[in-house]
């Protein structure tokens, strides 16, 4: 379909060229949205194109992105396309997890599975192709960790030179271990996720870098395909609840776009519920959401689920039209419930890293206060890999994790490793024990 640059506000709604290297409206620096011409959606033949696709070995078929290049931009040309095989990712029962949270059935769609261990990569192939058609050289980021692990990979299959900013002392270490071995020239800041994202943005505009954070509008087309893949393995029947962790806000709005755009095309009947989890400390949306005022950044956002610990959400207008369409929730979670939630994930046999466990916490939560109820169908949206984050996991069952204000977070699923010297019976008695 052919597509173009909207401006998002809607007392502005001006258009520009997909090829225009711009972030936000010139005219009214509103947010910016990819918008399509309609007129040739085809529900039926893509369905039955799509899943003929996953047949198919060629690269831009074998991607779970690109498979549904239909409701991307670039308009069917895709000699640019720079692609890791991302999205494909697998939907998991949680019996466990469903009995924690007092629901009849859950079930996961791990975002976790992806080439880098995260969500971002579904993006990021979108945005990382975008790079390539500009013809930029140096693409950008800050990050909390994951979209700098991806845009660093892309970057590099791409053959670009990637350039990150992360906030010093305030990622974990798989994640920064990441882009070094991706090759990104990494620059660690003393300053917090939205003091450094206004300086990248700065800069890149002065020094002509592309930008990769999800302000960028091609990262949002990107991750819509994560909603149109889910969609497609429950045979195109919504569940009543869509469950994702909120931080910069990019991911919801994805969603919310990627269903709206499914309901429009006709390839769905109905529109899930979102749900957005926050982490207690990080949670400016939740406000926003509960009506305490106009939107208030939170200049100093604190959890250990490092992924989301942001205070100043650049794409809240975009979330907040998502929850209100879909008659949506938005709750947060403490460092204990994020904490459990995560170890109760861990006993599935699945796993993920802490900001994504926030969706069980948040789920647990709603449905304690009769939001969602012990029969809805609910989807959660885990967003990272179990092993993003093992100094968080290691703490936690040892009894060593510390909140952000000191004290120890007392784990109500704790396993601790024990030490045994190199004797049977020794051994044996303690397997007895
Ligand atoms: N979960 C994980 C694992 C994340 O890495 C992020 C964001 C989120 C959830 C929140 O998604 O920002 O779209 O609301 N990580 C970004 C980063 C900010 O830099 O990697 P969001």
């Amino acid at each position: 379909m052919q597509a173009q640059l909207t401006c998002f506000e809607p007392n502005c709604r001006a258009h520009f060229p997909i090829d225009e290297v711009i972030y936000t409206c010139p005219s009214c620096g509103g947010l910016l949205e990819v918008t399509y011409d309609a007129t040739t959606a085809n529900a039926g033949g893509w369905k039955s194109l799509w899943r003929e696709r996953r047949t198919s070995n060629t690269p831009l078929d074998a991607s779970g992105v690109w498979r549904y290049r239909e409701i991307l931009p670039f308009d069917g040309e895709t000699d640019h396309v720079v692609t890791l095989r991302e999205g494909n990712t697998a939907l998991l029962e949680g019996p466990r997890a469903a009995e924690y949270a007092g629901l009849d059935r859950i079930r996961f769609k791990h975002q976790g599975f992806n080439p880098t261990g995260s969500f971002k990569d579904n993006g990021m192939t979108c945005g990382a192709t975008q790079a390539v058609r500009l013809g930029k050289r140096r693409v950008a980021c800050v990050s909390t960790g994951n979209t700098s692990a991806s845009m660093a990979a892309y970057a590099a299959a791409a053959g670009l030179d990637p350039i990150i900013f992360l906030p010093h002392g305030n990622i974990s270490f798989g994640k920064l271990s990441q882009a070094l071995e991706y090759g990104a020239r990494t620059i660690q800041v003393d300053a917090n996720f939205d003091q450094i994202l206004a300086l990248v943005r700065t800069l890149s505009e002065q020094l002509g870098i592309y930008l990769l954070n999800s302000i960028n509008p091609f990262r949002i087309e990107g991750q819509k395909t994560i909603q149109f893949e889910l969609m497609e393995q429950l045979d195109w029947h919504p569940p009543d609840w869509v469950v994702l962790p909120g931080g910069n806000l990019g991911n919801v709005s994805a969603f919310g776009k990627a269903l709206r755009e499914m309901l429009a095309f006709g390839l769905i009947s109905k529109m899930p519920r979102l749900a957005v989890v926050q982490a207690e400390g990080s949670a400016p949306f939740y406000a926003l959401m509960h009506g305490e005022g106009p939107f208030r950044a939170v200049a100093h956002p604190e959890t250990l689920a490092t992924a989301i610990k942001i205070g100043d959400p650049v794409s809240w207008p975009k979330a907040q039209r998502e929850i209100r369409e879909s008659n949506g929730v938005v709750e947060k979670a403490t460092e204990t419930e994020i904490a459990d939630a995560k170890a109760v994930i861990g006993r599935c046999g699945i796993g993920c890293e802490p900001a994504s466990a926030a969706t069980l916490a948040g789920i647990r939560k709603l449905r304690r206060a009769g939001v969602i109820r012990g029969d809805d169908n609910v989807v959660a949206v885990l967003t990272g890999n179990v092993l993003k984050d093992p100094d968080y996991i290691y703490g936690y069952h040892t009894g060593t994790l510390k909140q952000p204000d000191g004290q120890l977070i007392a784990g109500a699923f704790q396993n601790k490793p024990v030490v045994a010297p190199n004797d049977t019976d020794a051994i044996m008695k303690l397997l007895e024990g």
